[in-house]
């Protein structure tokens, strides 16, 4: 559409799975495709913000006109967020962020000498909750990736990191979520009924869910 219902408005967006150093050659991965964060990128930007996409997934193409910034682990999208965050109206946090890092990675590669293989991992900064403590003119939105308890989690996670808006959405499902073009989500704000967005791919997702950020933000 020619709408530009986010003219102007600087919007900051995260987008794919952190990775985690085992060891120079090993990671601690997850399953998010960064899919949901890039198709948000690319709507915004067409309704006239200026998008700056934290990713962590060099692989997929940049939407035109967005700037990027590539990340791999949670602390270096930590750094990257922080930097650009008083700057912007509003922070999506679409990128599923590894609760855990491993402690102490190795500095050269782990040899396979021994039967087991222990590996201590430490927990990593809440990027998101940190923005909701810090927050000044941002709109802060959030996402939830939850198999089970999906409402429960949700309020809790809205309240807890004082986020405007969390999508949530059930990954237990397979036809929708990780790795899918498609999705289906429940919105949450304060205050609110949830909304549920039907099933749909991500880029109508993701046109929905810019419809109540921008009615956040005028
Ligand atoms: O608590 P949970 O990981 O389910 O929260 C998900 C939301 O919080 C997502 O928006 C995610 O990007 C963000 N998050 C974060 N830093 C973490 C963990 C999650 O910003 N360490």
């Amino acid at each position: 559409t020619s709408e530009q219902k986010l003219k102007n408005k600087r919007i900051l967006i995260t987008a794919g799975g952190t990775q985690e150093a085992i060891d120079p050659v090993r990671l601690i991965v997850n399953r998010s495709s960064g899919k949901m964060g890039y198709a948000l990128a690319k709507a915004a930007q067409q309704q006239g913000a200026q998008v700056t996409l934290v990713s962590t997934v060099p692989a997929l193409p940049v939407p035109t006109g967005v700037e990027v910034i590539y990340v791999q682990s949670a602390q270096e999208m930590r750094q990257a967020v922080l930097k650009t965050y008083p700057q912007v109206d509003a922070v999506i946090m679409a990128a599923a962020v590894a609760d855990y890092r491993v402690k102490n990675p190795a500095p050269t590669k782990i040899k396979k000498h021994s039967e087991t293989l222990t590996l201590e991992l430490v927990k990593n900064p809440d990027i998101l909750k940190e923005l909701g403590a810090q927050k000044e003119q941002q709109v802060l939105v959030g996402f939830a990736a939850e198999t089970h308890d999906l409402q429960h989690y949700a309020q809790q996670k809205l309240i807890q990191k004082n986020l405007d808006l969390l999508v949530a959405n059930d990954v237990s499902r397979k036809d929708i979520g990780f790795g899918s073009n498609d999705n289906e989500v429940i919105l949450f704000q304060p205050e609110q009924a949830p909304i549920l967005v039907a099933k749909a791919d991500k880029a109508a997702i993701a046109q929905q869910i810019l419809a109540v950020l921008a009615s956040k933000l005028s």
